[in-house]
């Protein structure tokens, strides 16, 4: 039987480039090569599409954080797919490890439904909803899940002359505070506020990504995360994981994700009941924004027990040590079968758009 093409694409514009790499790294390093055949391409920086050279470096090598080089050979991706040098690369499935604006977001999804491409992870629509936090929010909020207080503020009302109105507003929501880009990730761009002396200062440093941003409520309690893996179209849920982080980060900051090993997935000490109802939510949010193939879906768990939902990502970070692929080797699954089952869901489903 001949090996199934897979195309891993990663990079691309978003602050996300450089986890995105070493994402694909670890997925090219892992993935069954008795069944795939795969092929990395990438995105650089400036949103080139490129054959990266097989040899680059997609590891942190001393704290440099890799990247696709800009002169890399250029593809042509257009509504025929790929081609190379007038060649077509003939992919039978795009495995897009894009992390946030400009792949994660429904961009490069709506891509392969043009081209009639198959892919792994979310469509359009999920993927687009699942990136905007001011629009993920009152869907879950709909679908009964819990969220946190918060107000939405745009850069038109921050500079124009609404600005202290909406100061006032913001006041109104009691301290701590977090201000987060609405489409970011990785925390880039996110500040905790613990008097209102620094807020102005939040809302310029969360506008500098994104000209949307959230100012929410800060949740006093823990981190947990769930991953949603979808087999034949059933939606399962991961036992859940707790993100423990150690020495001074005051929150799930860029660098105690990524830089210096200070956080650590532990198996919360929760009842059966409360880990089966976050599982519960975690489907349901899944379904809520119509999710498909994969998602981690992230929770507080305030002090006071109650479940409250922050987000969900529709192309978590995908190393072999990353929070998803982790919890479901909790599960028996390893990463290597994690890659195979993701690429054979999105082989088996419809590639019809109204699927
Ligand atoms: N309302 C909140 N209460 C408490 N902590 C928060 C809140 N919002 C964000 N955080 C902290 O900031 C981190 C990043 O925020 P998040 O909304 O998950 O953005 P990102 O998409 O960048 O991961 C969270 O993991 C958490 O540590
Ligand atoms: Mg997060």
């Amino acid at each position: 039987m001949s090996k199934i093409k897979v195309g891993i694409v990663c990079g691309g514009k978003s602050s996300e480039h450089e986890i995105s790499c070493i994402s694909a790294g670890s997925l090219l390093a892992a993935i069954d090569r008795d069944r795939f055949d795969p092929i990395l391409i990438g995105i650089t920086p400036t949103g080139k599409w490129v054959l990266p050279n097989p040899e680059i470096s997609l590891t942190i090598d001393a704290g440099v954080l890799p990247a696709i080089p800009e002169d890399s050979p250029q593809i042509v991706a257009d509504i025929e797919g790929f081609s190379f040098q007038g060649q077509p690369l003939e992919i039978d499935v795009l495995f897009p490890v894009l992390h946030g604006p400009y792949g994660e977001d429904g961009t490069i999804q709506g891509f392969c439904e043009m081209a009639g491409l198959r892919y792994v992870g979310s469509g359009v629509l999920a993927s687009a909803v699942a990136m905007d936090k001011s629009f993920a929010k009152p869907i879950f909020h709909a679908h009964g899940l819990r969220v946190a207080e918060g107000v939405v503020l745009h850069r038109r009302q921050w500079e124009g002359a609404g600005r202290s109105v909406e100061l006032d507003r913001i006041r109104e929501l009691a301290l701590p505070l977090f201000v987060k880009p609405a489409r970011s990730g990785s925390s880039r761009g996110t500040s905790k506020v613990s008097s209102y002396e620094k807020l102005e200062e939040a809302i310029e440093f969360a506008l500098s990504f994104d000209t949307k941003v959230l100012i929410e409520v800060g949740i006093a309690g823990r981190e947990i995360e769930c991953a949603v893996l979808q087999k034949k179209g059933e939606a399962f849920a991961s036992p859940v994981g707790q993100i423990k982080i150690l020495g001074t980060h005051e929150f799930y900051d860029f660098d105690a994700k990524y830089l210096d090993g200070s956080t650590e997935l532990i198996k919360p000490e929760i009842s059966e009941v409360v880990e089966s109802r976050i599982q519960d939510q975690a489907i349901a949010a899944f379904d809520a924004l119509g999710c498909e193939g994969l998602a981690r879906v992230d929770f507080f768990l305030s002090d006071h027990g109650d479940v409250i939902i922050n987000e969900i990502n529709t192309m978590p970070g995908f190393t072999s040590t990353s929070v998803y692929p982790k919890l479901w080797e909790g599960a028996g699954l390893s990463y290597t079968n994690l890659i195979s089952a993701l690429i054979d869901e999105a082989l088996w489903r419809s590639a019809d758009v109204t699927r």
